[in-house]
Parts: structure tokens; sequence; C-alpha cells
């Protein structure tokens, strides 16, 4: 058994430098897109060891350019097997695995009678079945350890009912269910399963929606904290459940919506 990294839980105090408890944590990180590179750069400020992967090296190389101390490395997670690699690739580059953030996703907007069955499964092998391959291959290691925190995006779609988003929608409950039952089965063993819902976020999977005439507008009405969400919104409630502070918190649906899901 591989002793785990994370600090016990506990109260925190004015004198403690390091409250998330984060420093020397081992996080695998899949998806160095507009929200996992910023995650990924608050793990490492927090003193986390980070390695990322993700399918497109040129994302890679700007944010190994960008943060010297996180390490990289490129892999199709959308082919089966892909899972068990990734987690074996961590185990050795970070000598264990404490964490693992799962922050790929792809949407495919059009109307529910337009979609063929390859396009279709296309949206649930990225966005669900990689998610499963390396949650599995994580868990597998983390409930052998006896404990470990597996954090997933989700998006409010998981919820709401937006037209021009079946299988994106599909995917994300199925991901949030999935996770529930991940976190029913593991819990005993000291590992925590949740998902992080954002509403819209302005990255390269949102940018050329929101450029068309009238969208951004639209949905900042939608949301009662009057704007959309950036990177940066994700980090902290990605950091907490990653940490010991979350220690007792498993099988949650957290919105980073700006209240968007209240109304
Ligand atoms: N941006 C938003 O508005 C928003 C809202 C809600 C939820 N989310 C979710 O957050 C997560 C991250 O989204 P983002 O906005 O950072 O997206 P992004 O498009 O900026 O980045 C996604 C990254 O995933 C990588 N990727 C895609 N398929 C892959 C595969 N098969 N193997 C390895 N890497 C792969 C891409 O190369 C890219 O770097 C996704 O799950 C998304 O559904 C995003």
């Amino acid at each position: 058994m591989i002793a785990s990294q994370l600090p016990t839980a506990g109260s925190p105090s004015a004198a403690d430098g390091d409250w998330l408890g984060l420093t020397g944590a081992r996080v695998l990180v899949i998806g160095a897109g507009g929200i996992g590179a910023e995650c990924v750069a608050g793990y490492s400020a927090a003193g986390a060891r980070v390695l990322v992967v993700d399918r497109d090296p040129a994302a890679l190389a700007v944010l190994a350019a960008r943060l010297p101390g996180v390490q990289t490395h490129a892999a199709d997670l959308a082919v089966p097997g892909a899972g068990d690699r990734v987690v074996a690739q961590a185990l050795d580059a970070l000598g264990g695995l404490d964490v693992l953030l799962h922050c790929i996703g792809i949407n495919d907007r059009r109307p529910v009678l337009d979609f063929s069955e390859d396009e279709w499964q296309r949206v649930i092998e990225i966005n669900l079945m990689t998610a499963f391959r390396v949650a599995q291959a994580a868990g597998r290691h983390m409930v052998a350890q006896g404990s470990g925190r597996i954090v997933l995006l989700s998006s409010v779609s998981g919820q709401l009912a937006h037209k021009l988003h079946a299988p994106y929608a599909a995917s994300k409950g199925g991901l949030n269910q999935m996770a529930r039952v991940m976190a029913a089965e593991w819990a005993s063993s000291g590992v925590t399963v949740n998902t992080l819902a954002p509403g819209y976020i302005e990255t390269g999977l949102t940018a050329a929606y929101l450029e068309r005439p009238g969208v951004r507008e639209g949905l900042e009405r939608l949301v009662p904290a009057g704007r959309l969400g950036v990177p940066g919104d994700i980090v902290g409630p990605a950091l907490f459940l990653s940490s010991p502070r979350s220690s007792f918190v498993t099988g949650h649906v957290l919105y980073i919506d700006g209240g968007r899901t209240l109304v």
C-alpha cells in the first residue's frame, strides 16, 4: 500500500500557511484547455506536484512554458486502455497519486433530429467514457491506498434542458450519476468523488458560440450574478474538493454558475 501525501484533515488556524493542505499532493489533471490550465496553475500555486495530460501537444507546450514545474504527457483518452496508461504514467512521474481532475469535453450543437449515431457517440465517448476510464483506473489505485480525491467537470447542462445540447446534457447527467455511485462505493475507503458544474465559462469550448451576435448578452441576462464565468472561477472549488478540507464531502454536484440554476 502506498502512503498518501495528503495531510490529515483538521480545523485551520491563522498560523496555518497551507490551509488547503495540498503541499506535496500528487495531482493528475486530464485536460490542458481553458479550465484545466487554470486549475493546473492553482494546484501548482498550492504546492502540489502536477502531471497534466491532453491530446493536444500545443496546449501542453503553452502550459509547460507558463509553469515550468509542471510535467506534461500527450495522450488521447478516447482510446480503450488510456485510463490505465495515464494513471500508470502519473504513478511513475509523481511517485503516487492523491488527486484526479478530469477536465476534457466537447459539445456539438444541433437539434436532436439531426444527430447521426456516430455524432452522438463521439460526444458521449469524450465527455463520459473518458471520465469512466480514468476515474476507474485512479479509483482502483486510491481505494487500495485508502485515500484520494476525484473531481470531474460536469456542467449546468447536466440539470438544465438546453436546446441543441442533447448528447452534451446526456453525457453530463450521466457523469453526475456515475460520480455519485463511485462516491457511494468508495466512501468507506477514504476516496471522495465530486463533480463541478459550471455555467458558461469563457474558454476555447465556448468562444465561437459566444461570438455569435446577441448570444453573450442573452446568456448574461440569465445569470443572477450578471456575468459569464472565467476559468479562475473554477479553481477555488476544484482545489477545495481536492484537499483534505473536503474529506467528508462526497457525491456532490457543485454548481459554479453565478446562480444560473436558481432561476
Ligand atoms: N467552458 C465552459 O463554458 C464549460 C461549462 C461547463 C462545463 N465545462 C466542462 O469543463 C471541461 C473543460 O472545458 P474547457 O472549457 O476547459 O474546454 P477546452 O475546449 O478549453 O479544453 C478542452 C481540452 O480537452 C482536450 N481534449 C479533448 N478531447 C480529448 C481527448 N480525447 N483526450 C485528451 N484530451 C482531450 C482538448 O485538447 C482541450 O485541451 C469540459 O468537461 C467541459 O464540458 C466547460
